[in-house]
């Protein structure tokens, strides 16, 4: 008998609840394929349920989710809630209590997908990205002076913390060394602006690497990044930032690895409990209609299930995808697949 893993299923707002649907559906084939047992706890969390209770998170709610193995969250996001709320109060609240200090993104082109880069491939895109999850811009550090007079004064700092930066970068060079490709770290900052935030960065990273003799490290700024992500993706293997920045090039990332319909990512606490999501939002304009592609949302749960520890499992999984993506899709938009939400799911399903 495998082991039994006990999941916290949030599917959200707009789309969230559609493609999480399908990340369960390929969670159970996988599971019952690779002989272990998930127990999924549904948590409706999320827009309906402020607006129906006028409170965004149950007091219960960390509690509850550190009784877990893993979070499975799908979007958060409501057209009806004023923006920054139900982030703030859901989404970011939950990296910041859970102490998920490490916002991992993948950014791979796989076979057959569109990239709109010009002459790259699957082997010229393929790095991760290790955003710092917990601090900097995000950390809500600063106020606001006289608001809404001709005087109003907004400050909003970053924090960066010495033990911040350097678990974040330790976690970074440790996921090149076990990656084991091009066994390069890129540190993308802003040395030459931010010079309190940055020189922290840097010194830290410079340090931390002389404990790594096998992998190469690189500094780029980030504007310069966002360049080379365009112009010569296969220069990176994993790239570490602070976490506004981080936001920003996954972004850019996610599009060049063939759109949010793929994009996936994981909030990492490796001593706690993680959370993993697909990178877009709740993309209200599509919700409910089938449309909405759930192949972000099954990548996800992909990596929940490899960082459970279930390895064998989430190879399986990834071919699936891989396959299905080559064999079967005609685009990874929203309403341009070839199927619905749902056959996607089916589709991927059945290929594993
Ligand atoms: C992301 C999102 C969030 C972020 C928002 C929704 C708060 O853009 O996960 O990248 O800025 O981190
Ligand atoms: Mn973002």
């Amino acid at each position: 008998m495998g082991k039994t893993y006990k999941i916290a299923v949030i599917p959200g707002d707009g789309t969230g609840p559609e493609v999480v649907a399908e990340g369960l559906k390929v969670l159970r084939a996988v599971a019952r394929k690779f002989n272990f047992t998930l127990q999924f706890t549904h948590l409706d969390y999320g827009g309906d349920r402020y607006l129906r209770t006028g409170e965004v998170l149950p007091a219960d709610a960390v509690s509850v989710l550190t009784n877990h193995d893993a979070i499975f969250l799908g979007a958060i996001g409501h057209p009806d809630v004023r923006p920054g709320i139900l982030e703030k109060g859901i989404l970011l609240h939950l990296r910041f209590a859970l102490d998920q200090y490490i916002n991992l993104r993948p950014v791979v082109l796989y076979p057959k997908v569109d990239t709109p880069l010009k002459n790259k491939g699957p082997e010229d895109i393929d790095f991760v990205v290790v955003r710092e999850n917990t601090e900097g811009l995000y950390a809500g550090a600063g106020g606001v002076l006289k608001k809404g007079t001709p005087d109003e004064v907004a400050i909003q700092e970053s924090i960066n913390t010495r033990k911040g930066v350097e678990r974040c970068i330790r976690f970074a060079f440790e996921y090149a060394r076990k990656r084991n490709k091009k066994k390069k770290i890129t540190l993308c900052g802003k040395t030459n602006v931010l010079t309190f935030a940055f020189d922290l960065w840097e010194r830290t990273f410079y340090e931390v690497a002389k404990e790594y003799p096998d992998i190469a490290t690189d500094y780029a700024h980030v504007d310069a990044t966002c360049m080379w992500m365009v112009k010569n993706p296969e220069w990176f293997d994993v790239i570490v930032t602070d976490n506004m920045f981080g936001d920003i090039i996954t972004d850019l990332g996610a599009m060049i690895q063939g759109g949010m319909g793929i994009a996936a990512g994981g909030n990492i606490n490796p001593e706690g409990v993680s959370m993993f999501e697909p990178i877009g939002g709740s993309a209200p304009k599509y919700t409910g209609k089938n449309v909405i592609n759930p192949l972000a949302a099954i990548c996800a749960a992909q990596m929940m299930i490899n960082f459970l520890g279930e390895e064998a499992a989430a190879r399986a999984m990834e071919n699936a995808v891989k396959s299905v993506v080559a064999e079967k899709l005609q685009s990874l938009a929203a309403g341009k697949m070839g199927y619905g939400t749902k056959e996607v799911g089916d589709l991927v399903a059945s290929a594993l």
